[in-house]
C-alpha cells in the first residue's frame, strides 16, 4: 500500500476540533500575557508549531501584546511516529536572542528531548530569560527533566496529527487535532 492510498483512505478520529482549539489557544494567550510583560521574543518551534504560532499571536494581538517572532526548525523525528533520540537543527533562528526575554512555542511535549536541546542552545546565546508554551503534552513520557510553563492540552498516549503536526510531513493542514491508529 503505498502512501497517497494511505491518506485516500485513512479516517482520522477527532480529539480537539476547532472551535475547542481556538477556545484553549485564545485562553492560552491570556494566561501567557499574565506572566510575561514588556518586550518578547517568540522562538516558534517549526514545522509542527506554525499553526499553532499563527493563531496565538493573533491571541496576543486581540489583548494588546506584540511580540517579536522568529522560527527554528528542530526534528527529533524521521520519517516515521517513535523518536530517534537526536535532535538536529534545520533551519536556525535570525534574531539575536541574548539579553532577550523567550517564549519558546512549540506543538507537543513528549520525551522532552526537542525542548531540552532548544532550552539549552537559547542558554548558552544568552537569553535573560526563557518560558516555554506547548500547545500539548503526552503525560508520562518525559525521559529528560524539563517542563513547560503553559500547556494547551493533555493528551493520551496516541500519535497525533493536524493543527501542524504531521505524519511523514502529511496531515499538518487539518485544521483539528486528530489521531492515527499506528500503535
Ligand atoms: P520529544 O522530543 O520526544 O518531546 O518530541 C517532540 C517532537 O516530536 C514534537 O515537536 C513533534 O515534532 C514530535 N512528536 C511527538 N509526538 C508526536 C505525535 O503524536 N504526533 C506528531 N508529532 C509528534
Ligand atoms: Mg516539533
Amino acid at each position: 500500500m503505498n502512501e497517497k492510498r494511505i491518506l485516500e483512505k485513512r479516517t482520522i478520529p477527532v480529539l480537539f476540533t476547532e472551535q475547542e482549539i481556538r477556545e484553549r489557544v485564545e485562553a492560552m494567550a491570556g494566561e501567557i500575557a499574565a506572566k510575561i510583560s514588556g518586550d518578547f521574543l517568540i522562538v516558534s518551534l517549526l514545522r509542527g508549531s506554525f499553526m499553532f504560532t499563527a493563531d496565538l499571536v493573533r491571541e496576543f494581538y486581540a489583548i494588546g501584546v506584540h511580540p517579536q517572532i522568529d522560527f527554528m526548525t528542530l526534528s527529533s523525528y524521521g520519517e516515521g511516529t517513535t523518536s530517534s533520540g537526536s535532535v538536529v537543527v534545520g533551519r536556525d533562528l535570525t534574531d539575536e536572542v541574548k539579553g532577550r526575554q523567550v517564549l519558546i512555542v512549540d506543538d507537543i511535549l513528549e520525551t522532552g528531548r526537542t525542548l531540552n536541546f532548544a532550552l539549552d542552545l537559547l542558554k548558552e546565546r544568552g537569553a535573560a530569560d526563557i518560558k516555554i508554551a506547548m500547545l500539548l503534552e503526552k503525560p508520562g513520557k518525559l525521559q529528560v527533566d524539563v517542563k513547560a510553563d503553559f500547556i494547551g492540552f493533555s493528551i493520551p498516549d496516541k500519535f497525533v496529527v493536524g493543527y501542524g503536526l504531521d505524519y511523514a510531513n502529511h496531515y499538518r493542514e487539518l485544521p483539528f487535532i486528530g489521531y492515527l491508529d499506528v500503535h
